[in-house]
């Protein structure tokens, strides 16, 4: 196997934030497997928000011939770097470019087509600093929705998850750094941060930068009901025996607060 020679030099961004903190094709296991279970129907059209390089629009793509999707962010340089990653045309392992459809636009914005399922994960939708802005946003996402449609977000918790730190995880020809800022108590406003190290003493530093709030659960959930979700479930990580997250996720009503967890909510139309 031949091991990457990562350097800051060199390095593209997008390729080690993909392969720090996304894991799609699990997330499209996950999307799929309870929509079908509560629905009893095959979902075929995906809206990713906040979706960056859309690398869930290709596996979501991938994992059906009927699938299509829909990937909504502001940033065209970054829908540019995942089309050439994940949609080229003649590429054996890319998605079919014929049925993804890319928006440069805000998530709010109600000129989106109705998918069966929309996903907001990696707790992008904490860019939203107020109640009223994330209010806008659950609407926008509700009515977006087919009627029998699904929304899935991440959330990210415990008592860590409002003590500033520093996260570094070893992966393989580089080091991810997740850098937590103080949790102003009356804003709950935040600052988190994406560094990268290589073995060679290089850095890149402050690649990402989030300006968020910490939502809490029960807050998130309640502006989703509000929003006129008919019901929120909250999915919830086992963990191993070794204490680490195990990556399956029961549906539970109550929880016990470990140091940092994330969960899944889904909303149901
Ligand atoms: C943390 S990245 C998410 C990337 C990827 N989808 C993931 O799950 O890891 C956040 C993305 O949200 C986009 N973004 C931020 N605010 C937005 C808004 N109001 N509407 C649409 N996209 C937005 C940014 O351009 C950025 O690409």
């Amino acid at each position: 196997m031949t091991r990457h020679r990562y350097t800051a030099r060199t390095v593209d961004p997008h390729e080690l934030y993909e392969k720090s903190v996304q894991d799609p094709a699990a997330d499209v296991a996950l999307m799929i497997r309870w929509f079908e279970r509560r629905r009893r129907r095959v979902p075929l059209v995906l809206r990713e928000d906040f979706a960056g390089t859309a690398w869930m629009c290709a596996e979501w793509i991938r994992s059906d011939p009927a699938r299509r999707a829909v990937g909504v962010d502001l940033s065209a340089a970054t829908m540019a770097w995942g089309r050439r990653r994940h949609f080229r045309p003649g590429n054996p392992d890319g998605a079919d470019p014929r049925r993804m459809r890319w928006l440069r636009l805000d998530v709010r914005s109600a000129r989106v087509p109705r998918a069966d399922l929309t996903c907001a994960f990696n707790f992008s939708w904490c860019v939203f600093l107020d109640r009223p802005a994330l209010l806008r946003y659950f609407k926008a996402a509700q009515r977006g929705l087919a009627a029998d449609g699904l929304f899935a977000l991440d959330i990210h918790g415990g008592p860590t998850s409002f003590t500033p730190g520093r996260d570094e995880r070893r992966m393989g020809g580089f080091t991810y750094v997740w850098d937590q800022g103080a949790v102003d108590p009356i804003t709950h406003r935040t600052l988190r941060r994406i560094h990268f190290e290589f073995p060679d003493g290089s850095r890149r530093r402050n690649v990402y930068r989030y300006d968020w709030r910490v939502w809490t659960l029960p807050e998130t959930r309640e502006a989703l009901l509000d929003a006129g979700f008919r019901r929120v479930d909250v999915l919830w990580e086992l963990y191993d025996k070794n204490g680490e997250g195990s990556g399956i996720f029961r549906h539970v009503e109550h929880a016990k607060n470990d140091d940092s967890w994330v969960a899944y909510l889904l909303a149901w139309k």
